[in-house]
């Protein structure tokens, strides 16, 4: 009998993969490609989503060849991706109007206090799940129309469509200019501070506070539904799921019910719990999304903690500081001492979001003393991953009015040692990694799965799930009070140096 498999296409921030699936949740091929990443001034930072169009067209087919079976032998292919990155192509010729402006990036900051003054923020919360930040796609909207005057028109006439990246490679994906599918889902759509958070449909208030027209925007759909038939680069593939990375992981941990948690560490790093059918409102800084919608079932919610600069600071610690040739080498170099030796960094690149949300605040690096050395800074490096994660975990606390009581994390980062013993450490709760940590895509693939009938139900994708590794607290209480108590100094700094 012929075999059977799922395809999931994980767009991210820094690069795009793909992978294919069988049934028990295991692995077979992986392709990827990473893409460029512009930084023309100061908090900017840009794709070129054409070039990430052309990577996801490339790994597909290589994956498939990899995994050595036929396209037809992959019954769905689930889309996950970057979530908040805003693009406008132009329908008629494909292409992209602008570059592609990144969830990281903060040129909107004018905007977001202009939007502020003029509008009843609560009200916009209350609509979106959102607090008001350079963080989401709306605002991005609303500046790229004032940039470029000659956009609106063509926007209202429908000649200028708008998404996010998962719209944008459904749309090419199905056929571009020859009746490209334009459709997003409730997941990626709740990101966009355009959608009505309690409807699911766009808003018409958040439609005229970012001065969007209707026109341009996808259909929001639920995350498991029958998008559409690949027509590029294979021909014939069924697109099952669409779903924001981050609730990707969510559900690869098969954290289906509430009060079920993750922590994602990738290029920054995401904590989300499950909240079940209810929206709960945040009153302490984090955002509420959804979680997964599925067709004829009422959508599932989630609360998420975003932080933007995890990952990210050890690639730029190698990329443009020169620090370390892999990043693997941050915990060889961490290693090379036993504390930070007083020095604490802020990595406040992108303002800082969950649980603070100041858009102004800037990055810093405190403590440094001639004894400081490079295994200091590594060490400082890898905590302020931790630190920030502590403080999400706190901010869910008080929220849930509940205690977590262990972390389920996944991502790349979750190979580092040292981190997750410091996760632990810091949060005084075990840390638990499953066997499978790429969760990103193998959500994608579960809900692909599940939307092809490849999987008669979520109760069998539990199974699926191993434990692989754990972390146990071995911190002294003391010692995490001054530690948590030096960290809160530094932000505070942080937020003070943007003023
Ligand atoms: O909200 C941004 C998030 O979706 C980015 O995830 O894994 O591409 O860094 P990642």
């Amino acid at each position: 009998m012929t075999q059977r498999y799922v395809a999931a296409l994980d767009q991210g921030t820094t690069s795009s993969r793909c992978m294919i699936f069988d049934r028990q949740g295991r692995m077979i091929a992986i392709s990827q490609r990473a893409h460029e990443q512009f930084f023309p001034r100061p908090g900017w930072v840009e794709h070129d989503a054409e070039q990430i169009w052309q990577t996801v067209r490339a790994i597909l087919p290589e994956a498939i060849a990899d995994a050595d079976i036929e396209p037809s032998q992959v019954v769905g292919i689930g889309l996950t991706n970057q979530r908040e990155t805003t693009v406008l192509w132009d329908r008629h010729t494909g292409r992209p109007v602008h570059r592609a402006i990144v969830w990281q990036d903060t040129r909107t900051a004018d905007i977001v206090n202009t939007i502020a003054a003029e509008t009843d923020v609560a009200d916009l919360t209350a609509r979106t799940g959102l607090p008001l930040s350079t963080y989401f796609s709306g605002p991005r909207l609303r500046w790229l129309f004032e940039n470029d005057p000659s956009l609106r028109p063509r926007a209202e006439r429908g000649d200028i469509l708008f998404g996010t990246i998962d719209t944008w490679l459904l749309w090419n994906l199905t056929g571009g200019v020859n009746g490209g599918v334009h459709a997003t889902d409730a997941t990626n759509a709740s990101r966009t501070m355009l959608m009505n958070v309690a409807t699911l449909d766009w808003d018409d208030e958040l439609l005229a506070t970012f001065d969007v027209p209707r026109k341009m925007l996808p259909r929001i759909r639920s995350t498991v539904a029958r998008f559409g038939t690949t027509k590029d680069p294979v021909n014939g593939i069924a697109i099952t799921a669409m779903i924001g990375d981050q609730q990707a992981a969510l559900f690869g941990q098969t954290a289906f019910d509430a009060g079920a948690a993750k922590c994602t560490f990738g290029t920054g790093s995401f904590l989300l719990l499950n909240t079940g059918t209810k929206a709960v409102r945040s009153n302490n800084g984090l955002i509420t999304t959804v979680a997964y919608a599925i067709e004829g079932e009422p959508p599932v919610y989630a609360l998420e903690g975003s932080v933007a600069i995890a990952g990210a600071l050890v690639d730029w610690c190698r990329t443009t500081l020169g620090l370390i040739r892999t990043s693997p080498e941050i915990e060889t170099v961490a290693r090379t001492v036993t504390d930070n030796g007083g020095c604490y960094i802020v990595p406040a690149f992108s303002g800082l979001l969950s649980p603070h949300w100041d858009n102004a605040a800037q990055g810093l690096v405190v403590g440094l003393t001639g004894y400081t050395s490079r295994g200091h800074i590594a060490r400082a490096i890898l905590e302020a991953t931790a630190f920030q994660t502590c403080d999400v975990v706190g901010a869910m606390n008080s929220d849930a009015g509940l205690d977590v009581r262990s972390l389920a994390v996944d991502g790349g980062m979750t190979s580092n040692n040292l981190l997750m013993q410091t996760v632990s450490d810091l949060l005084d709760i075990p840390v638990l990694r499953p066997m499978m940590s790429e969760t990103v895509a193998l959500g994608a693939a579960y809900a692909a799965g599940l939307g092809a009938g490849y999987w008669p139900d979520k109760a069998v994708l539990r199974q699926n799930w191993q434990l692989a590794a754990e972390w146990r607290p071995t911190m002294s209480a003391e010692r995490r009070a001054t530690e948590l108590g030096r960290w809160r100094r530094a932000i505070r700094l942080a937020s003070e140096w943007g003023i």
